[in-house]
């Protein structure tokens, strides 16, 4: 009985330590990023399941984000310190007028695309590139199922027919599961 009550208080105390410990200790510039990251691909996921789920055609979840993906990242914008920025880029872009990736992205992408050809790639390989005073963390995102009906070959009619209005210049289409789609990106200035 003693023993069990030692150890639960040898618990407890651990316990609190370690909740101690993440409440002090402050993030890498890599976990910085990866939390902005996870706000912008959280409210964007967040929002499409509820709208997938609403209507599984997708027409009026690409209504969605037609009118408030690009609304959604700058509110996220907003709620981050004035030091950072998070946004989505792509090779093949929907949104060409806000997505548009530059030579590091490019460089960034050509890397996760290089490891999926061999094999070798992990969703989990967050790229973290020093450029000046400002550090950038990559997140790729690959094409799931659920992305196909807005970004496959296949499209519903309907849907095609509401991209090309909303977007006539429209590149993101033509893939396939697992291919990567695009990234998140993070740039952390130094502060
Ligand atoms: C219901 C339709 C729909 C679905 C499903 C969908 N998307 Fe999109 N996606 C869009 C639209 C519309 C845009 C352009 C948004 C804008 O105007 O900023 C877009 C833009 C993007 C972009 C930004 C780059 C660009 O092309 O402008 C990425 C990255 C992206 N989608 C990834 C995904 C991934 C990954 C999935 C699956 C998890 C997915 N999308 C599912 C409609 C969709």
């Amino acid at each position: 009985m003693r023993f069990q009550v030692f150890t639960l208080t040898t618990l407890l105390t651990l316990s609190a330590m370690a909740a101690d410990n993440n409440a002090t200790q402050p993030l890498t510039v890599k976990q910085e990023g990866v939390k902005y990251i996870k706000m912008l691909g959280g409210a964007l996921k967040t929002e499409l399941k509820a709208h997938m789920k609403k209507d599984p055609s997708g027409l009026e979840a690409l209504a969605f984000c037609t009118g408030s993906a690009d609304k959604i990242t700058k509110e996220v914008n907003t709620k981050l310190p004035a030091y950072a920025k998070v946004r989505r880029t792509a090779f093949k872009v929907r949104n060409e007028s806000v997505n548009t990736p530059d030579a590091t992205d490019e460089k960034v992408m050509k890397a996760y695309e290089e490891a999926i050809a061999a094999k070798t790639f992990s969703p989990k390989d967050i790229k973290v590139v020093e450029e000046g005073n400002v550090t950038r963390v990559y997140k790729p995102l690959i094409t799931k199922p659920v992305c196909l009906k807005c970004h496959g070959s296949d499209l519903n009619p309907k849907i095609a027919d509401a991209i090309k209005s909303a977007y006539p210049q429209d590149k993101a289409t033509g893939f396939k599961e697992g291919d990567l789609r695009g990234v998140i990106v993070s740039e952390i200035k130094k502060h």
